[in-house]
């Protein structure tokens, strides 16, 4: 059996979970594919760092073009993070007809439609399930799971270090910086920690949700957003009193032709299931014309659940690889989405 191969860009928090995950479930993942799948090379920054899984050296490289370029490789998993360098090196392999796996919502909130027509004029796929909402496959649930409705709603909590902060603050008492240090060194918090108390991150989640949900293009200038850097734990503290918990929530609404989408800390009553929703973890509620209200649990951030978020879509692009149906599923979301915008 020919062995598929697989070219990782960057081995930090996530690209630790997802050779842990190739390795540790080899069978299992053999057994679905029919082939083993291998980590043939690895993109790093720096090639002497001391890394969390043991790696062959040989396989380390800090040159791109050596994991892009390659011709052995048939699928590129994209756990690096940033924006332009990221997005030159995926087009350059879709141009290559090497399929993707990201897990860079930063890319695809602002750059997702051009990425994914590159993927469908390349025959290739792009799939990006880690990038919203870690461990839980809330992607693959509203392109597929809800094709037959038409989503009015989606809410929830999509950020799990400000879960995490917020609480933490609230149960413990927690100082806010404090918490913040804790969830990098746990591998939850983006580089460049900004970005998620100050909302950005849900924001892009939220712009690739009612992106998908509403099956139309959201821009992320569009939302309108607010962070939890100016909570205190005296705010959380009066909430409770009050019988509500501080939680950051993402709404997108869609009324008739109207869609809104915002990120900010909110006064959830604390009989509400999102009340209780702790630590890291998210949840996210779509709300459907003919299904009703729904609701989708799990951890929102870190090395093992995002990893198997990353590693489910790359069994998927190998069993499309093996039927040759490559591009397919993507194609549907983007063609809607290409109506909507030449209707417009
Ligand atoms: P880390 O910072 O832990 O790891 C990034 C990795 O990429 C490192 O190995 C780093 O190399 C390498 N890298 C970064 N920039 C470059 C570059 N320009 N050239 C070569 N290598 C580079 O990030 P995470 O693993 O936490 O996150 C990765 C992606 O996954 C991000 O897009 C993030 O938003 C997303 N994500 C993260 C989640 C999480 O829980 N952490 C959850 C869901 C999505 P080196 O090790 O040498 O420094
Ligand atoms: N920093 C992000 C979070 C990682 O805390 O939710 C998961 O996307």
């Amino acid at each position: 059996m020919k062995p598929i191969k697989v070219g990782l860009l960057g081995l930090g928090t996530v690209g630790t979970g997802v050779v842990r995950i190739v390795e540790g479930h080899q069978t299992d993942l053999q057994s679905q594919v029919g082939s083993p799948i291998v980590i043939e090379k690895v993109l790093v920054q720096n090639i002497s760092k001391v890394r969390a899984v043991s790696i062959n050296p040989a396989k380390l490289t800090e040159d791109a073009w050596e994991v892009i370029h390659n011709p052995e490789i048939d699928v590129i998993v994209e756990v690096m993070g940033g924006i332009e360098t990221t997005k030159r090196y995926i087009l350059e392999a879709l141009a290559r007809g090497k399929h993707v796996v990201t897990a860079n919502k930063d890319l695809m909130a602002l750059h997702g439609p051009e990425i994914l027509a590159a993927a469908h004029e390349n025959g290739c796929d792009v799939l990006y399930e880690a990038s919203v909402a870690g461990g839980i496959p809330i992607i693959r649930t509203l392109i597929e799971g809800f094709s037959s409705d038409r989503i009015t709603k989606i809410m929830g909590i999509v950020n799990g270090t400000t879960n995490y902060i917020l609480t933490k603050m609230s149960k413990e008492g927690a100082a806010y910086g404090d918490v913040l240090k804790e969830a990098q060194e746990l591998g939850y918090a983006e580089a460049d920690p900004t970005s998620d108390v100050e909302g950005l991150d849900a924001a892009r989640k939220m712009t690739i949700l009612a992106t998908l949900g509403f099956r139309a293009n959201v821009a992320l200038e569009d939302v309108d957003v607010k962070g939890i850097s100016a909570i205190t734990r005296e705010d959380i503290l009066y909430a409770k009193r009050l019988g509500y918990e501080v939680k950051l929530l993402g709404i997108a609404e869609r009324q008739d032709d109207y869609i809104s989408v915002s990120v900010q800390p909110t006064m959830v009553k604390l009989s509400h299931p999102i009340a209780a929703v702790n630590g890291v973890y998210n949840a996210v509620y779509v709300y459907g014309e003919a299904v009703g209200e729904t609701m989708f649990y799990g951890p929102g951030a870190g090395e093992l659940p995002t990893a198997t978020s990353v590693v489910a879509d790359l069994v998927a692009v190998v069993k499309n690889l093996k039927l040759g149906v490559n591009g397919k599923q993507e194609l549907i979301a983007y063609k809607e989405k290409k109506l909507k915008t030449d209707e417009q």
